[in-house]
């Protein structure tokens, strides 16, 4: 492996290693990191788990995972990687077995000159991690004198503010805030980090960025998977906390912050924080006006017919779970007073897509706005996450060959279409971050703590109001209420960028038929 200079020599210990995360993300992630040279030279990856595995069974299933990457590996940097990887068997909850792990990664700290420093990465359930941490602490596995440890955790971090409370305690208790890394893979994905440099390297949009000159904000990120075989985890947690809680804020402050005072970690999360503070908080009349919730039901998607939510592996039949959400948000602060930021998320929709758009408002209406042959669109800036990642920016220009008539053009950046990059994957960015110690595209607690107390407050006031969930067809775009809440603002969604790259047909409803014709 090439050496990274700005690495520092370490060992992953990945608890949880026959899970599905290790299996998708972090071995690819790994594999991935091996590929671009992006891994420490001294460094060791040592996957526990309870069952019984030799390191060629574990090498193996590495090997094997390597494969769902979605870039391309280098063969042989991957078998340097697996040359490094080691299992090692033991229960979390068995006390003395710490004393064994402690053991075996000193062996391996003589063997590849690791120097003492750990990146603990807990993939496993989080009734786990309060053990885990405790017993590293107790065997001495995270003093982090003379040398470092880190703890990475997943999401769900917590079901609710209080359980999220109580995570923390038992991690930070023995790892401290600064060493605690919070994942929100969304933040790992490559044009989440552009959006800050889109943002505040160039003259042309910050300016504009402010009530003044913009209309409103529109996220969404759609799926169509259902809830496949997470029933039990998604009937405690629904869209609300799955997706709205972290990625869905997440996004939503990166767009509205203020400029960070520097890069570093705790300025721009201090920002983040600050776009949490001035959410306006819903209250009871303002969750049931703005929040809008859905179930999918039966229906058919890319022409295959699928499930509906109650009907899925081990969900109640009469579940009144969430499987979609759509807010009107508003950011009580001077820059962003009166603008509508309008939040969507949901399982079983017509394409899977991630995108910000910024609608411009609109000139006065007087010199073209006022005639009335003429089409004109609003300028609208659009960031597409995925699938495709780049920029859309739609602009007024006039019809060529035609006298007077004016139409809107577009500039389309399409940053994974460039020939032979291979866009880093979330979990690559976000594993070299932690090797850096660069802790900036993870939250910090004070993120989470708001984020929470905003998404439970809308969680009390469904649970208090217990009506029936609205129930969309599978395919279709949602629930009809979530047109409606844009509608009374004279605005609608805009139908996202994927359903105009699409070879198939897409649902489209009278509102989508609009935008299409807008965005061509
Ligand atoms: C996860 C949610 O955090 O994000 C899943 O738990 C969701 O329910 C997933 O499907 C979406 O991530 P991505 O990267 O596929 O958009």
């Amino acid at each position: 492996m090439v050496i990274s200079p700005d690495l520092e020599p370490c060992i992953l210990v990945i608890f949880g290693a026959t899970g599905d995360l290790t299996q998708r993300k972090l071995y690819p992630a790994l594999a991935n990191l091996a590929t671009k040279g992006f891994l420490p030279d001294r460094f060791a990856v040592v996957a526990v788990g309870r069952r019984s595995k030799t390191d060629s069974i574990v090498r193996e299933e590495a090997r094997h995972a390597a494969g769902f990457s979605a870039n391309t590996v280098d063969i042989k940097a991957r078998d340097r990687f697996l040359k490094r990887l080691h299992y090692f068997q033991m229960d979390f909850d068995n006390r003395e077995a710490y004393q064994g792990l402690r053991a075996f990664l000193a062996q391996l700290d003589d063997a590849y000159q690791t120097q003492g420093n750990r990146i603990f990465f807990l993939a496993v359930a989080p009734q786990y991690f309060g053990t885990i941490a405790k017993d590293l602490h107790f065997h001495g596995m995270a003093t982090n004198v003379g040398a470092w440890q880190r703890v990475v955790v997943e999401k769900p971090f917590g079901n609710d503010l209080t359980s999220a409370r109580q995570l923390n305690t038992q991690l930070t208790k023995t790892f401290g805030e600064q060493r605690v890394y919070r994942i929100d893979h969304y933040l790992g994905k490559e044009m989440l980090q552009n959006l800050m440099v889109v943002r505040f390297a160039n003259t042309l949009f910050e300016p504009l960025w402010n009530s003044r000159y913009i209309e409103e904000v529109q996220i969404t990120v759609s799926e169509t998977v259902g809830v496949g075989s997470r029933g039990p985890y998604y009937e405690a947690a629904g869209a609300l906390r799955d997706m709205v809680q972290n990625h869905m804020l997440q996004l939503l402050t990166l767009i509205a912050m203020e400029p960070p005072v520097a890069l570093d970690a705790d300025s721009v999360r201090d920002e983040k924080v600050k776009v949490l503070r001035s959410l306006r908080p819903l209250t009871k009349a303002a969750v049931t006006e703005q929040v809008v919730r859905g179930q999918y039901g039966p229906g058919s998607i890319d022409g295959e017919t699928v499930l509906g939510y109650r009907q899925e592996e081990r969900v109640d039949p009469a579940s009144n779970t969430d499987t979609y959400v759509a807010l009107e948000l508003y950011i009580d602060n001077f820059r962003w007073s009166g603008v509508p930021f309008y939040l969507r998320t949901g399982k079983r929709l017509p394409v899977r897509s991630a995108e910000i758009v910024i609608r411009f408002r609109e000139q006065p209406g007087v010199l073209y706005f006022a005639q009335k042959h003429n089409t004109l669109g609003p300028n609208l800036l659009v960031i597409k996450i995925q699938p495709e990642e780049g920029i859309f920016l739609q602009f007024n220009a006039r019809k060529p060959g035609t006298q007077h008539t004016i139409t809107p053009v577009t500039m389309d950046y399409c940053q994974n279409c460039l020939e032979g990059l291979d866009s880093p994957e979330a979990y690559e960015r976000l594993l070299a971050d932690v090797m850096r110690g660069d802790s900036t595209l993870f939250t910090r607690w004070d993120e989470v703590e708001y984020a929470w107390d905003f998404v439970d407050k809308i969680s009390h006031v469904w649970e208090e109001m217990e009506t029936e969930i609205d129930i969309y067809s599978a395919g279709s775009w949602g629930p009809r209420a979530a047109e409606r809440l844009l509608a009374r603002n004279g605005h609608r969604w805009l139908l996202p960028f994927q359903c105009l790259l699409s070879d198939r047909p897409i649902p489209l409803n009278e509102e989508s038929k609009i935008r299409e014709g807008i965005r061509r």
